[in-house]
């Protein structure tokens, strides 16, 4: 496969746009199922995995048609509902298909979802949830049939603010019978995302953007016309590109409020970061000063998903720093890459320390899930000679091109075959 070149030491400088996002579109396309007409979908992004839920959505009978950043799906008729294993494990987002599929035929035969090896994956909390709701699982043929005679709304109380469960919930609960309510639930900015589109095509959804939504079931969907909003961890991971490298940087489409636990660290660190309506502009000049210490956390916390760019940008700043992981076990796995390049991080159960500034030197290295990879290559950025990252198609899964990205910017990137 492709690797990924990058002879660092160049700064970044200019302006990128933001791209739609990939964790807003994905639930946002399996929630076409429950809609039996035309969906619109604007500013979707050009990445693997929206290319796969497009094919998991033709495997159920849904046409979907690609037109320049617009997707429109027609779910008039849906005519199987076996999701095929060699997509469903390819991500994690193919589970999000169950409630969708469950809302509109009451029935699903699916797989253990795949998805990035961040850590223990489980889908416990869909299936005790959905099971509250009526849906009935059973094993078969290595995967997992869900049925219902019904769907019946009721009261859920999340154990933790799972996305996906939240996202599985949601869907299921839009065409139910009665009343869901959902107590605990995830308020990422991409489940607003789910809500207000649902609310358009008809969904009477109460407690959007707080951790207790309110769904009362109404008989059909009508077609409807979204827009898909920027994907803040792409912002998130050139913001930091630019904290680790050096540059100014206008991040085109950014929503600052989206990202305020990212864009405080950066200002404590020492970055010059401005919002406005329009996107968000970062600048680093000279050296950064670590924080003592940074924990991810569920929304509005530091994402999990900018913790491996982070430890890149804290490697190039002064100072020694504890970023502990609190959502994913296994997300701490591509440190060792990094050290490889001489960053130093010390690991010790689901804390990480850093000490900054270390040299970076360039060498191979291998991307092993989609955010640790996009990670190095941020480190390549600032390592001194060549870098290059193998197994690109991880980092393709979430940006649609990181290498035309960073070029646009000045950094001496490319793709080596
Ligand atoms: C979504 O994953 C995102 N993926 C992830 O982004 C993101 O890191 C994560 O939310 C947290 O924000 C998509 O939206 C496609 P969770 P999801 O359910 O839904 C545990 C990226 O890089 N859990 O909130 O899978 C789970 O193991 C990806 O774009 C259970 O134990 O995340 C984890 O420790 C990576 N049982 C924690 O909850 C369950 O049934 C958070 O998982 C479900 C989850």
């Amino acid at each position: 496969m492709d690797c990924i070149q990058i002879q660092g030491g160049c700064p970044l400088r200019g302006e990128v746009r933001i791209q739609g996002s990939k964790n807003a579109v994905l639930p946002i396309l399996a929630a076409c199922v429950l809609v039996p007409g035309v969906t619109v979908l604007k500013n979707c992004p050009d990445i693997s995995d929206v290319a796969c839920m497009c094919q998991l959505l033709r495997h159920v009978g849904a046409r979907v048609d690609k037109q320049r950043d617009a997707l429109i799906v027609d779910a008039s008729a849906i005519t199987s509902c076996h999701l095929p294993a060699e997509y469903v494990t390819r991500m994690r987002s193919s589970v999000i298909l169950a409630g969708a599929m469950l809302g509109r035929c009451r029935e699903i035969h699916l797989y253990y979802p795949g998805g990035c090896v961040i850590g223990d994956r489980p889908i416990d909390m869909h299936i005790s949830a959905l099971e509250q709701m009526g849906v009935q699982f059973t094993e078969e043929d290595g995967g997992l049939r869900a049925r219902a005679v019904s769907l019946c709304g009721t009261k859920i109380d999340l154990p933790f603010p799972s996305v996906g469960a939240t996202e599985n919930v949601l869907l299921a609960a839009v065409l139910a019978r009665g009343v869901t309510k959902i107590c605990g639930c995830a308020t990422e900015p991409e489940i607003v995302a789910l809500c207000r589109f649902l609310q358009g095509a008809g969904a009477r959804i109460g407690g959007v953007g707080t951790d207790c939504l309110t769904v009362e079931g109404v008989p059909r969907l009508s077609e409807s016309c979204c827009l898909v909003e920027a994907d803040r961890i792409v912002a998130g991971t050139y913001l930091l590109g630019v904290l680790s490298a050096g540059g100014d940087v206008f991040l085109r489409s950014a929503l600052p409020g989206q990202l305020e636990s990212v864009l405080q660290v950066a200002r404590r660190m020492g970055a010059q970061i401005s919002a406005c309506r329009d996107g968000i502009r970062v600048e680093r000049k000279g050296l950064l000063a670590s924080p003592a210490e940074i924990r991810t956390a569920v929304y509005p916390g530091f994402p999990t998903d900018l913790q491996s760019p982070m430890l890149v940008a804290l490697s190039q700043a002064q100072g020694a720093c504890k970023l502990t992981e609190t959502i994913f076990n296994g997300r701490l796995r591509m440190v060792g890459e990094l050290n490889r390049m001489g960053a130093g991080i010390r690991v010790t159960g689901d804390s990480a320390y850093v000490c900054g500034p270390q040299k970076l030197i360039g060498c191979r290295v291998s991307a092993r899930e989609l955010r640790g990879g996009a990670a190095l290559v941020l480190a390549g950025l600032c390592a001194q000679g060549s870098t290059e990252v193998s197994n690109r198609q991880f980092i393709d899964r979430g940006y649609e091109d990181i290498v035309r990205d960073l070029r646009d910017l000045g950094a001496n990137i490319g793709v080596k075959t």
